[in-house]
């Protein structure tokens, strides 16, 4: 049975007015680097964004330009060398309940447990609800992204894209402050890409959180963000930071849509191109 959503789970306040909303996540000057036996990689160099309430904010750029890596260190995996990250103005230290990784793997669920057990278990931990109200959240979540029937199954039994789908209903269950998601959408075949980037701007209409999405494709940061942050390889550096909030899932066809993803590409991978 799904709860009704309005009663049960309010969705945290967005401003839709005018005003700007409150920042909520600071990446300021920000190096991260992975220490090897051999060597010292700098994953990024002097790395900074605010990621405001209500945000869909997106990292974008080529393979090796740290975008998992910045996921990671705002997730609280990865400690930064130099410069702050920050949540409500404080410094993270560590993992949180308050920033949950959605993956692009489809293994990211126990597969011993039933989909509802996987929703339902992190609420039991992390949230310390009872058993019944655990439940009663996860089922409410399931019914979201379209799988309250397939409560009672078990992972192997779904589709990549079902899969994906109680990931996210397991991780908006938690109501995070960010929701983080690496290229979540990755591994899915074309048409179930698309059909799953509808879900997550419907779910973000109905649920109102914040995101923090991580992609190399110019097409899905225009259609999932409001906000796009271009970052360059070795080491990842802020090439320009856009605005992608004209543009809904309808989009792609348009010409202006289409100037972007041109312009975006210039940006990431011609030096010459200059960024206003
Ligand atoms: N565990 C690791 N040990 C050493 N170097 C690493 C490790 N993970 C990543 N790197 C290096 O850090 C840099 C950034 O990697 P990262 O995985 O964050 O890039 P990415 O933008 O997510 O790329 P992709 O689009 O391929 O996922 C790369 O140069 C990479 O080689
Ligand atoms: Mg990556």
């Amino acid at each position: 049975m799904a709860a009704n959503p309005t009663v049960l789970y309010p969705p945290p306040e967005r401003d839709n007015s005018s005003a700007p909303s409150a920042k909520l996540l600071t990446v300021d000057n920000v190096n991260l680097e992975y220490r090897t036996r051999e060597r010292i990689v700098r994953a990024t160099h002097q790395v900074s964004f605010d990621v405001y309430g209500g945000d869909r904010f997106v990292l974008l750029g080529p393979s090796g330009c740290g975008k998992s890596t910045l996921l990671k260190a705002v997730a609280g995996f990865i400690e930064p060398v130099a410069g702050t990250i920050q949540i409500d103005g404080k410094p993270v230290q560590g993992p949180g309940a308050d920033r949950i990784v959605v993956f692009q793997e489809f293994d990211q669920l126990p597969p011993w447990k039933t989909v509802l057990q996987n929703v339902a278990f992190p609420l039991r931990v992390a949230k310390k609800l009872s058993r019944a109200e655990a439940r009663e959240r996860a089922l409410h979540f399931l019914d979201k992204v379209g799988l309250a029937a397939f409560a009672d199954a078990y992972p192997h039994t779904l589709s990549g894209g079902m899969k994906q789908r109680v990931a996210i209903a397991r991780a908006l269950a938690m109501q995070p402050r960010v929701l983080l998601m690496d290229e979540p959408f990755a591994a899915l075949d074309a048409l179930t890409r698309r059909k799953m980037q509808e879900e997550l701007l419907r779910l973000w209409d109905e649920a109102s959180f914040t995101l923090l999405f991580v992609t190399h494709s110019i097409e899905e940061a225009l259609i999932v963000g409001n906000r796009i942050l271009l970052l360059t390889p070795h080491p990842g550096r802020v090439r320009a930071e856009l605005n992608s909030h004209q543009f809904t899932k309808d989009s792609s066809g348009r010409s202006d849509f289409q100037q972007s993803v041109a312009r975006i590409h210039r940006l990431l991978f011609d030096d010459t191109e200059a960024v206003q």
